[in-house]
């Protein structure tokens, strides 16, 4: 029998789609008992975007997915599976990565959605990496996106002024083992974080009845104090973690891209590494929070940015709802 090969897998395409649609801290103070300097204070948003109602995530998750292959210069017939992480799928089922493979054309493609809340992008890209190593999968798109909107109560101040919607994909095929590409991945689940964060109905627990939405519990629930303190110990600590397993430090990192939650989570991890501002992606103020979008989203302000070359180190790390979080390490490998 022939020895397996082991092949280096890399990401070599990126795209984004937002809706128009700006929803400012203005106009959520008009919504609840709230203020603009609360909100940049506390979160670091400014605005975020949203859908018009009865748009699905598959709208923007296939915009970002034809950016993302544009960029990487394939077709969508050159894809062989498409992973979506997201906690707003169009429906429960069918996965949506079927409604975007028929949005995109990308016939070839097998797919499913995955399921790992904010921390869902990194999980996902773990996933296609292992598949192009394994040598199963040439081309894999992966793509966050989410309609959080459609899950916010936007009568409840703890968690209307925090989420926004858009999608993020991006492109992990074969590439050259001396370019790098994903270096390495670190990711942890501790499920009895789920009582501060979820949402209760829906699923087959609490099934959708009067009660249940008379009870507002299709909107997102979170304890925001207690996710915060877990928030910054994981993922100050699973960046840290990466970068020292790695033999490197702080000053070895060209691009630190954590998902959007809290600018001040993103600072406690950035402090914890010793990164400089002009190491971090930023895109909490424009876009909120986007869960499974944030970061694949904000690899491509980055490079539209020109913060992105061949060769740069890149941090990418998430926590999330479960609790989920973990972080990844990889070269820069551009198309
Ligand atoms: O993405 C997945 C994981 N999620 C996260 O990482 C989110 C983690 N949590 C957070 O980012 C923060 O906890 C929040 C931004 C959600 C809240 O910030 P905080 O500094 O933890 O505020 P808090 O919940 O401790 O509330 C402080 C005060 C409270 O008033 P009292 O009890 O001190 O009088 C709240 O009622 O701020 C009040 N408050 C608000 N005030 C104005 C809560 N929400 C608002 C608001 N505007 N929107």
């Amino acid at each position: 029998m022939a020895a397996r090969t082991l092949y280096t897998a890399g990401i070599t395409g990126v795209g984004m789609s937002f809706p128009e649609k700006r929803l400012t801290n203005a106009e959520l103070e008009k919504l609840v008992d709230t203020n603009d300097q609360w909100i940049v204070e506390r979160t670091g948003i400014k605005e975020r975007r949203i859908v018009e109602k009865g748009t699905g995530s598959s709208v923007h998750g296939a915009k970002a997915a034809e950016q993302a292959m544009e960029h990487a210069g394939i077709t969508p017939m050159d894809v062989d599976m498409i992973i979506v992480p997201t906690v707003t799928p169009d429906m429960l089922f069918p996965p949506t990565a079927g409604l975007i493979q028929e949005k995109i054309g990308a016939k070839n493609a097998w797919g499913f959605d995955l399921e790992g809340a904010c921390s869902g992008f990194i999980f996902a890209l773990q996933n296609a990496r292992a598949q192009v190593e394994a040598g199963h999968a040439r081309r894999v798109l992966v793509i966050g996106t989410e309609v959080m909107s459609a899950i916010t109560d936007y009568e409840d101040r703890n968690t209307c002024i925090l989420f926004g919607d858009g999608a993020g994909a991006v492109v992990v095929e074969r590439v050259d083992e001396s370019r790098g590409g994903i270096i390495d991945a670190i990711n942890r689940l501790d499920g009895s974080g789920a009582k501060y964060l979820h949402m209760a109905a829906g699923g087959s627990l609490n099934t959708p009845s009067a009660e249940t939405i008379a009870a507002k519990m299709h909107y997102v629930y979170q304890e925001g104090r207690d996710v915060y303190k877990f928030a910054v110990k994981g993922m100050a600590g699973i960046t840290a973690e990466i970068v020292e397993k790695n033999g490197l430090t702080g000053a070895d990192v060209d691009l630190f891209v954590p998902h959007q939650a809290n600018i001040r989570i993103i600072k406690a991890a950035q402090r914890r590494i010793g990164l400089e501002d002009s190491q971090v992606c930023i895109t909490i103020d424009r876009f909120g929070n986007t869960t499974a979008a944030s970061i694949p989203s904000a690899l491509r302000v980055a490079l539209d940015e020109g913060r992105l070359k061949e060769g740069h180190i890149v941090v990418l790390c998430a926590f999330g709802a479960g609790f989920t979080w973990g972080s990844t390490l990889l070269r820069w490998t551009a198309p």
